[in-house]
């Protein structure tokens, strides 16, 4: 039987990458799509060892380009996407003082309209198989804290929350599950900047705020993000799952 086609935007590194290799694993044929040409095509290559994939250049922020390489897929393939996974994001430290409408643009064009986009140009394909799964990578900063100087970040996180809440009504009767994922302090190459974000000694020096006692891994996100396209969750749509080792609930 032809595997089904899963595809992972922002999958050259970090957790986009993590949940590609593990949709390869069980049993997808994986479309690995990234900005990063070298990083996504290792990561396609690393899967087809194994599995089956395949890499496209994508930018999230081309409707023209998402349009195309679903449209491609779809084709080569003859069939419709069965999972999404919308993983690609930037996090910009960007002071309000110094906050321009261009900063912001970028920040929702990658992270908010970038989701938008691929469940926009794979729906049809999905609601003509009557079946199919989206997980869109929201953020604790966001969908349940605010985030100094990151104003643009947190908001088009705390977007995806209506995002999923949105396309999850639309795409129900199609039997079309949408969700989201918030994760908490992930160890990637966006949570090391230390100029964007806390960088390698701020995420230590959070490790006692999260009752788990340690920073998660780009593993443990991809874990959650094939429980909730898995058959496993199949009455679960419109929500979204924190999974940061218990922080957002500690005092
Ligand atoms: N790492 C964390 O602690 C953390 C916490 C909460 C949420 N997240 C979210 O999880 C997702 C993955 O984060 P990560 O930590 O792996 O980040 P990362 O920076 O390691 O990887 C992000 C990926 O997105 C890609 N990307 C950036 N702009 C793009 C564009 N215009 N088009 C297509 N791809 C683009 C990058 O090339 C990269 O492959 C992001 O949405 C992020 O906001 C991460």
């Amino acid at each position: 039987m032809a595997k089904p086609l899963a595809l992972v935007t922002g999958a050259g590194i970090g957790i986009g990458q993590a949940t590609a290799v593990a949709l390869g694993k069980a049993g997808y044929h994986v479309v690995v799509t990234d900005v990063l040409e070298k990083e996504g095509r290792a990561t396609a290559r690393r899967i087809s060892a194994r599995g089956s994939a395949e890499f496209h250049v994508l930018d999230v922020t081309d409707t023209k380009a998402v349009n195309a390489v679903v449209a491609a897929v779809e084709k080569r393939h003859k069939r419709g996407l069965s999972a999404i996974v919308n993983n690609a994001g930037i996090a910009k430290k960007l002071p309000t003082a110094k906050l321009t409408d261009a900063d912001w643009d970028l920040t929702h064009e990658v992270d908010l309209k970038g989701m938008m986009r691929v469940v926009r140009a794979a729906a049809p394909g999905m609601k003509k198989q009557k079946q199919g799964a989206v997980v869109c990578l929201s953020s604790i900063a966001g969908y349940t804290v605010g985030w100094a100087d990151h104003v643009p970040y947190v908001a088009a996180k705390g977007g995806i929350a209506g995002l999923v809440k949105g396309f999850a009504i639309d795409l129900a009767p199609f039997g079309i599950r949408v969700n989201g994922i918030a994760p908490g302090l992930i160890r990637t190459a966006q949570s090391l900047d230390p100029v964007h974000s806390v960088g390698a000694k701020g995420l230590q020096a959070m490790v006692p705020r999260v009752p788990l006692g340690r920073i998660g891994t780009p593993d443990e996100i991809a874990d959650v993000v094939l429980f909730l396209i898995s058959e496993q969750a199949r009455y679960i749509t419109g929500q979204v799952l924190t999974v940061d080792g218990g922080m957002t609930v500690a005092l």
